[in-house]
């Protein structure tokens, strides 16, 4: 890992977290959550499962307990050992409310007002929305720094919350002389996941959100409905070229390409050499062979997880109280740099 915060001191420690608002899809998977399971190998790692993002829109008390559930089923299946990796619900770590609330007051207003992600998700109803959706970014800021995180992996979206991330880390260090307290955490982005595009519309990304639901493979996906989705994803008449220029005005068949090298290990000029001139009659299920032989054996472990929740509870917990110990200390130091009473 590269380090360009010279002066912290402090520990390498990777932080991320996803939303339990839905099944993870191939764009998390490849984009996220398998950069965790590499990371867990050499890191000290935390991964949470970010429950108090997911009421920032209207979430159903009845199902929110067994979502997140469904996301920890998830990081297990595809990898992350809990003996390498802590993992937790956000909302059982009371310093991220915390810590969120003194950002509050370090964060601008018109840092926040340009955050591109709030944009997109309110439209043209921004007056409608929650207020912690557009608080949204100042408690994935406070998530990372609860525990002194400097390496954060996620996709390609998150580039911008990751920098006002350091913006905030930065502000707190100035305003409270407090000089390199917080490390400037830095996004681990690049890789062939980055930003993986729907299926049906290679300009668009693929997404919980997208109604279509052929436009995503699932983790919870069949065998045949993973074949299915690759056979009707958006192709043209075209065969698979042999240079990287002329996959350009070829959204779909670029993504399929770096879905293709993402899987396989390939670069996408890897994947162009052994597949150039062929069509998709033969591209197609030579990609659904690999998707299936990757993501099935994660789906079954998921189930698995799935049918045994008293298990993933027990991990959550030791998680959690894991997760109190590293932040507790970090929050006492907080209140102390700020200067609140204590007795
Ligand atoms: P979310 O489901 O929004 O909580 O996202 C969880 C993680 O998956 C974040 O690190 C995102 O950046 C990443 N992610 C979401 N969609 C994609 C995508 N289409 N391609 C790559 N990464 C993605
Ligand atoms: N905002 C992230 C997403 O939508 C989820 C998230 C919340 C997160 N807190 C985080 C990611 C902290 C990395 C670090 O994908």
């Amino acid at each position: 890992m590269s380090n360009q915060q010279k002066q912290y001191s402090g520990p390498d420690r990777v932080f991320s977290g996803m939303q339990p608002t839905g099944d993870l899809h191939l764009g998390n998977y490849l984009g996220a959550l398998k950069k965790f399971v590499d990371l867990q190998h050499h890191h000290e790692c935390v991964f949470c499962i970010v429950d108090l993002h997911a009421v920032t829109v209207w979430q159903d008390p009845k199902i929110l307990a067994s979502q997140t559930r469904n996301i920890a089923a998830a990081y297990l299946a595809a990898g992350v050992d809990p003996a390498k990796a802590i993992i937790y619900p956000q909302s059982a770590v009371r310093g991220h409310t915390e810590l969120a609330w003194y950002f509050n007051c370090v964060a601008r207003i018109g840092w926040l007002s340009r955050m591109t992600q709030f944009k997109e998700k309110s439209g043209k109803n921004s007056e409608k929305m929650s207020v912690g959706l557009y608080d949204y970014p100042v408690l994935q800021a406070a998530d990372i720094l609860l525990f002194k995180a400097t390496h954060v992996p996620v996709g390609e979206d998150q580039k911008q919350h990751l920098e006002l991330s350091r913006d905030i880390a930065q502000k707190f260090n100035n305003d409270f002389k407090a000089p390199n307290f917080f490390p400037l955490p830095e996004p681990l982005i690049k890789g062939p996941g980055a930003r993986i595009m729907s299926l049906r519309d290679g300009t668009k990304k693929m997404s919980k959100s997208e109604p279509s639901d052929n436009s995503r493979i699932n983790l919870t996906d069949t065998a045949d409905m993973i074949a299915k989705k690759i056979r009707k994803a958006k192709t043209d008449a075209g065969a698979i070229p042999d240079s990287l220029e002329e996959l350009e005005g070829r959204p779909e068949v670029a993504n399929l390409v770096s879905i293709y090298g993402a899987f396989s290990g390939l670069s996408d000029q890897g994947v162009l050499d052994k597949y150039a001139g062929q069509g998709f009659g033969v591209f197609k299920p030579a990609l659904a062979d690999l998707a299936v032989e990757i993501l099935q054996p994660i789906t079954e472990r998921m189930n698995d997880y799935l049918a045994n929740p008293d298990e993933t509870d027990k991990i959550l917990a030791n998680g959690a109280d894991a997760a109190n110990q590293i932040a507790e200390p970090i929050l006492a130091e907080v209140r102390e740099i700020m200067g609140f009473w204590r007795k």
